[in-house]
């Protein structure tokens, strides 16, 4: 009987003793995960590296950040479904955070910070959330304009003049989250037959379609083309560091804008990190490290500091433009465009 006793005693200890291993293998396991994270990001280089140098400061969380362009993202996300190797999506217009929760590769994150961020700047059911506001527009070289006798250009219009023929840079929308806010600004501003015709005179205006939606700005600055289709923040950031050429302008008839998001990848490793990463994203200090990087985009958060370098486009001829639709619509709008450019 004793022994009996003693034998079940000894047993229970061990069961114990293991379930208790086995606990702390889960906890050692889960707090290595927490200590690291893939993120797939949207932003300019410098911006992502002092960005996640600051998270990493301030968590203790190793970040490995992969820069792309949004379709690329899109892309990447979408091969990876059944094993993702990244847990965030930081950055990058709404419209391909749009696709990709129609597309079932985003997972639901209703940040506690979200609500400091004004409903018009996240999804209604929580998969994504703005960080950033972009304007779209011209960069153009005023050397080049000058030289040639030509306006800078202020109207969609104005791009189809004979004098810009061969000397208008944009990104390709498959490819470039600003490119399609491009095209997406374009059908809706005309409508889808008047649009897609305007776009495939465009074509014959281009000089060359580039990867990233950051390039034609650049390309402006430098003098390899008169005009580049971009985002505004990205036109100034070339400016002040020296492209002192660039001379912005927006087209009258309107403009698209962008909400830049972040949001979590559907099954993505290391959740506990993304969540962290996603409601440090949100707050103030966070989203005013752009400016401290040249990145001159508005900021979600209220309390965050606009930068003062981007007061001047401030009043910009905004469009009401519809990131559902134009999300929705994105797949079937590249291929519509890439038939009427060929
Ligand atoms: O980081 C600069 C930026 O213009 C962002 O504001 C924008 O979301 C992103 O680049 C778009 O990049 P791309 O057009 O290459 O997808």
């Amino acid at each position: 009987m004793l022994k009996k006793k003693i034998l079940a005693l000894g047993l229970a200890t061990i069961m114990s003793l293991g379930i208790l291993a086995g606990c702390g293998a889960k906890k050692e396991q889960a707090n290595k995960e927490d200590k690291h994270l893939t993120i797939y990001c949207g932003l300019m280089q410098d911006h992502m590296i002092k960005a996640v140098n600051e998270f990493e400061k301030e968590t203790g969380i190793k970040v490995d950040a992969v820069r792309m362009s949004s379709g690329e993202i899109l892309g990447r996300i979408n091969a990876e479904k059944e094993n993702p190797k990244a847990s965030v999506w930081f950055g990058g217009p709404a419209d391909g955070f749009v696709q990709a929760k129609e597309n079932g590769l985003l997972e639901k994150y209703e940040s506690p910070n979200a609500k400091d961020i004004p409903a018009g700047y996240k999804d209604a059911d929580g998969y994504w959330t703005g960080i950033y506001v972009g304007y779209l527009g011209f960069a153009s070289n005023q050397a080049l304009l000058k030289e040639r006798g030509v306006d800078i250009p202020t109207s969609w219009k104005d791009l189809l003049k004979p004098e810009f023929k061969g000397q208008v840079v944009m990104a390709n929308p498959g490819s470039s989250g600003t490119a399609y806010t491009a095209l997406a600004t374009i059908i809706q501003l005309m409508g889808e037959e008047k649009g897609l015709e305007y776009m495939k005179a465009l074509n014959g205006q281009m000089k060359t379609y580039t990867k990233s939606g950051t390039a034609p700005g650049r390309m402006a600055g430098q003098g390899e083309c008169m005009v580049g289709i971009t985002f505004l923040h990205d036109a100034i950031k070339y400016k002040e560091e020296g492209m002192k050429d660039i001379v912005i302008s927006a087209p009258s008839e309107g403009t698209g804008y962008e909400i830049g998001a972040v949001a979590m990848i559907k099954n993505g490793p290391d959740k506990e990190a993304a969540k962290k990463f996603i409601d440090w994203c949100l707050t103030k200090d966070a989203q005013e490290i752009g400016q401290k990087a040249g990145s001159y985009q508005f900021l979600t958060n209220p309390n965050a500091q606009p930068p003062k370098q981007a007061e001047s486009i401030k009043d910009t001829k905004l469009i009401d433009y519809d990131f559902k639709w134009a999300g929705e619509n994105r797949s079937k709008l590249v291929e519509k465009w890439n038939k009427a450019i060929k």
